[in-house]
């Protein structure tokens, strides 16, 4: 049976080495959003994935069309809020040449933005299914910005390290030449294997979001599609914001990829976040067992239920102890 998960508070105090900003603008759902429903959306099954592959996934979606996010005042503090933040911004291994994460412990406009009620619900309803802004707090507004070096990939070809994520375009992407959003219609494992051989993906899957300007974005089950943000031919700024979500439901397994994360992120920030995440899986998954355990003699599936959270404590328990910071994956340029 389906547990539906509690959110986990943010934590109350921010780690160290990720100061407030001191001066930024006051987040106001009602003024900054102007959320809009996507005219496409491309299902998993439409880029070849079998019904078994989708019936792990939280939700069926693949990618959408591109979807109006924020408003123009929305978008003018958002930038605001990104310029400030840019001098934290430092490389993702060697996949990403210029991030912020972990902004949301340091811009309260921020933190309000990727986990306002009113655009969890709307990202849910996109979904199918519920969603909870993610429990990692660097999981939530990551900011990409254009490498200084013109012509640079701002992002390699990758799945992401979580499921469901959107892509928020900070900056109009049009006022620049390049710093294309493109996503391989077709799976993972199809990339993998191109790339074994030595094969560049084919021209005819590789899409191109359409975006119309600054404030819109592309929700996409990240750690299915694989997507890439290409380099700027010109200078210019270029900010994306990516923000990331949990199923409610925690009857999915967890997909966070320590091993990643490890390479990513500070080390007094990565494992603590990723066992608090854990910990509350565990937490909210035991809480649906103990409301919907009645009496009965079916010892066998008694036992499944605690062996599926001992399975996630200790899995994870295994990825703290056992992950070493050997690069990020990903599937080129
Ligand atoms: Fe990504």
């Amino acid at each position: 049976m389906a547990s539906i998960a509690q959110p986990l508070s943010f934590p109350s105090t921010p780690p160290e080495g990720y100061p407030a900003l001191e001066r930024e603008p006051v987040f106001d759902a009602a003024k900054h959003l102007a959320l809009k429903t996507p005219r496409v959306v491309t299902r998993l099954d439409a880029m070849g994935y079998s019904g078994a592959e989708i019936a792990a996934c939280p939700t069926d979606l693949g990618i959408t069309s591109c979807f109006r996010i924020l408003s123009d005042e929305g978008v003018a503090c958002l930038q605001d809020v990104a310029r400030a933040l840019s001098p934290y911004a430092r490389a993702a291994g060697d996949r990403v040449p210029r991030m912020v994460r972990g902004g949301v412990y340091q811009s309260k406009f921020l933190r309000d933005f990727c986990m306002a009620p009113e655009l969890t619900e709307a990202i849910s309803g996109l979904c199918g299914a519920p969603m909870l802004p993610h429990t990692m707090p660097h999981q939530l507004g990551h900011l990409n910005y254009n490498p200084l070096e013109i012509g640079k990939n701002v992002d390699k070809w990758h799945v992401d390290t979580l499921r469901v994520d959107f892509v928020l375009f900070v900056t109009d992407p049009n006022l620049l030449d390049g710093g294309e959003f493109e996503y391989f219609h077709g799976t993972a494992a199809e990339v993998r294997a191109l790339r074994e051989a030595g094969e560049e993906l084919p021209v005819d899957k590789v899409r191109q979001a359409e975006i119309p300007g600054a404030g819109y974005g592309v929700l996409q089950q990240g750690n299915m599609v694989v997507h890439r943000a290409k380099g700027v031919r010109e200078a210019g700024e270029r900010i994306t914001l990516v923000n990331g979500y949990v199923p409610a439901d925690m009857s999915y397994p967890d997909y966070t990829r320590f091993d990643q994360l490890a390479v990513v992120d500070p080390d007094h920030v990565a494992a603590s976040e990723y066992a608090r995440h854990i910990a509350w899986m565990g937490r909210e998954s035991l809480a649906g067992d103990v409301e919907s355990i009645g009496f009965g003699t079916d010892r066998a599936a008694y036992a499944e239920r605690l062996e599926r959270v001992a399975a996630l404590l200790s899995t994870a328990a295994g990825a703290l102890r056992g992950a070493k910071a050997e690069g990020m994956d990903h599937f080129g340029d």
